[in-house]
Formats: C-alpha cells, sequence, structure tokens
C-alpha cells in the first residue's frame, strides 16, 4: 500500500510525507516530549510548538477548561523562541526520518518574513506553517487571518523569505474561509491547513467570573469536528493546492472523513492529549481500512465524498 502524499508539489523542495498523519501545532510539543511513548518517526509529519521571534510566557493561568467533547485554551503562545529552537531543537529534527514542519506567528508581517528568514535553510526544517489564525494573543493572530488581503500579505511576506515550502493555516472565525484560502492560494501558499480553534468562553460560576485568565480560549477536540470537516470541504474545493484537515480528529473514521472531503493530509490535535498514541492509532486505523477495502493509494481516497 502506498501511503504517501506531496504536500508542496509546486516548490522545489517539495513536502513528501511517507504517510498523511500530522500532529497539529501546540499539542505534541517539539516531537521529543512523545518519543518515550511511540516510534515518533512513523508519523508523516509533526508540526511543532508556535513559534515567534521572541521567547513567551504565554496568558495567566488558568489556561485550560474541559468542555462537553472539548477543550478551551488560552495558552497564548508560550514558547521557546526561535533562536533557541534553531540551536536546540533542529539539530535533534535533523537526525530524524519525519519532516518537521515549523509553526510560525508574529505580531507583524515582518515578525513573520524575518521568522520565516531566520528558518530558511536550517537542517531538521522541512516546511514552515504560518499561523495567521491564534484567537488568544494581543496583536496579531487572527488579525491577519480574517482579512483577505492582510492574510495574502503575510503569505506573500513569508515566501519571499524562504525556499521552503509554506502552509497557511486558516482560522474558522471569519464568515467566509473559502475567500481567505482562495487569497492564501492566489499569494503563493503551497498548502492550506485548517482549521484552528473557535473562539469561546466558560464562566466559574463559584467565583462569577470568566474561568480563563485569558477571558476568551479557543475551543478545539471532538466539539469541533463538524465545522472543521465543513470548513475543509468548502476550501478544498476553492482552491488548488493541497489542503490539510484538522480539528476534533480522534480516529482513523475520523481522518478518513476529513481525507474524503478533499483533505490530502490530516493533523491529530487535542486527542493526543487523553491519549498520547492518538496519531499512530489513527495511522493504523487508516491502514487496515485501506487493506479493507481494497484500496492501494491514499491518493485515490482523497475527495472521493464530492464526486
Ligand atoms: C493547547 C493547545 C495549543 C495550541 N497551540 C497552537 C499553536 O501554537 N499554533 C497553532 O497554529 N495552533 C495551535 N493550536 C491549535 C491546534 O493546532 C489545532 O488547530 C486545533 O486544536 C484544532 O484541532 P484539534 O481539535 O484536533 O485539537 C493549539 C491547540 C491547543 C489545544
Amino acid at each position: 500500500m502506498n501511503l504517501s502524499v506531496q504536500l508542496a508539489p509546486k516548490n522545489k523542495h517539495g513536502l513528501l510525507l511517507a504517510n498523511p498523519v500530522i500532529t497539529a501545532s501546540g499539542t505534541f510539543g517539539y516531537g521529543t516530549e512523545y518519543s518515550h511513548m511511540f516510534d515518533i518517526q512513523k508519523l508523516g509529519a509533526i508540526v511543532c510548538k508556535g513559534t515567534t521571534l521572541e521567547p513567551r510566557d504565554g496568558n495567566p493561568q488558568p489556561r485550560l477548561a474541559e468542555t462537553s467533547c472539548g477543550l478551551l485554551n488560552s495558552i497564548g503562545l508560550q514558547n521557546i523562541g526561535v533562536k533557541a529552537l534553531i540551536k536546540e531543537k533542529a539539530p535533534i529534527w535533523a537526525s530524524w526520518r519525519v519532516p518537521v514542519i515549523v509553526n510560525i506567528a508574529g505580531e507583524t508581517i515582518a515578525d513573520y518574513a524575518q521568522l520565516a528568514g531566520e528558518l530558511d535553510g536550517v537542517a531538521g526544517i522541512s516546511a514552515i506553517e504560518v499561523n495567521i489564525s491564534c484567537p488568544n494573543v494581543k496583536a496579531g493572530g487572527t488579525e491577519f487571518g480574517t482579512n483577505p488581503e492582510s492574510a495574502a500579505e503575510v503569505t506573500v511576506a513569508v515566501k519571499t523569505a524562504t525556499s521552503l515550502p509554506v502552509l497557511v493555516k486558516l482560522t474558522p472565525n471569519t464568515s467566509d474561509i473559502a475567500k481567505i484560502a482562495r487569497a492564501v492560494a492566489e499569494a503563493g501558499a503551497d498548502a492550506i491547513s485548517l482549521i484552528n480553534t473557535l473562539k469561546g468562553i466558560a464562566i466559574d460560576i463559584a467565583r462569577r467570573r470568566p474561568l480563563l485568565g485569558n477571558v476568551t480560549g479557543g475551543l478545539s477536540g471532538p466539539a469541533i469536528k463538524p465545522v472543521a470537516l465543513y470548513m475543509v470541504y468548502e476550501v478544498a474545493g476553492a482552491v488548488d493546492v493541497p489542503v490539510i484537515g484538522c480539528g476534533g480528529i480522534t480516529t482513523a473514521n475520523d481522518a478518513i472523513e476529513f481525507i474524503m472531503a478533499g483533505a490530502s493530509a490530516i493533523q491529530v490535535g487535542t486527542a493526543s492529549f487523553t491519549n498520547p498514541r492518538a496519531p499512530l492509532d489513527v495511522l493504523e486505523g487508516i491502514e487496515q481500512f485501506m487493506k479493507q477495502e481494497g484500496i492501494d493509494n491514499l491518493t485515490d481516497l482523497i475527495g472521493v465524498a464530492r464526486r
């Protein structure tokens, strides 16, 4: 069986994955944290925590709240900063078989360009995922992802600063996601990933105050799956670059739904918090499904629900 997928067909380096299962940013650390739990080299790719120019402590606690079938988080891009990432993490990744994609976030377009420039040519980094969709930061974040013009401007700035494949990650907190997707595809994105979290809040009724230190957070997990699937379906019909589906994927069946809706690959996020082996379980379940159904090439499944 052939599960490989090419996520950056127009890029000179390409982004060839052995299989379509990727870990979602912010839910799998730098990959190293999970390497003692299972053979992470079997995965299609790993996306690391959102990375900024300077290290960040993130938002005040509490930053996590469980909801029905989901999780609200307001981490606020706590990370070690790009310099430490290049010095401490990339050399480890360079010895891995599994490609690592670095998720980046900035407060200005110039920040995104500088981050992309600093990561260009660093051994151990296979691609960049541009987060224009973080709901938990004051500046930047969804500001760029909710407006087609600024989404396109960020994409052009990043593409100009790096020759690495560039994935742009979209927010669901917008009225017309297909419009944003078309704008970033036209601006040169090699692939589009979606969705990031949906904005939400929780109230602590004993304190009569919002539960999260940041008041608002981002909702993830099974609760958002139908919304994510719908948006992937919409975007896959709107652009001709590969689409990477994300949002509530917990089982192989979830992943197969996204692939049939038009995703070339999928990301497993919150599911890793309850089952650290979830990405591998999803991969093994996809393989089993293909065997049962007599499907030799994963690419034969991409978008079948659209025809
Ligand atoms: C605790 C936490 C931290 C996250 N951090 C990031 C981040 O740094 N960058 C990013 O693009 N997305 C981040 N996300 C969003 C996820 O990558 C993913 O898009 C979202 O959670 C939906 O997928 P899921 O339902 O499978 O978790 C984070 C999500 C969670 C739960």
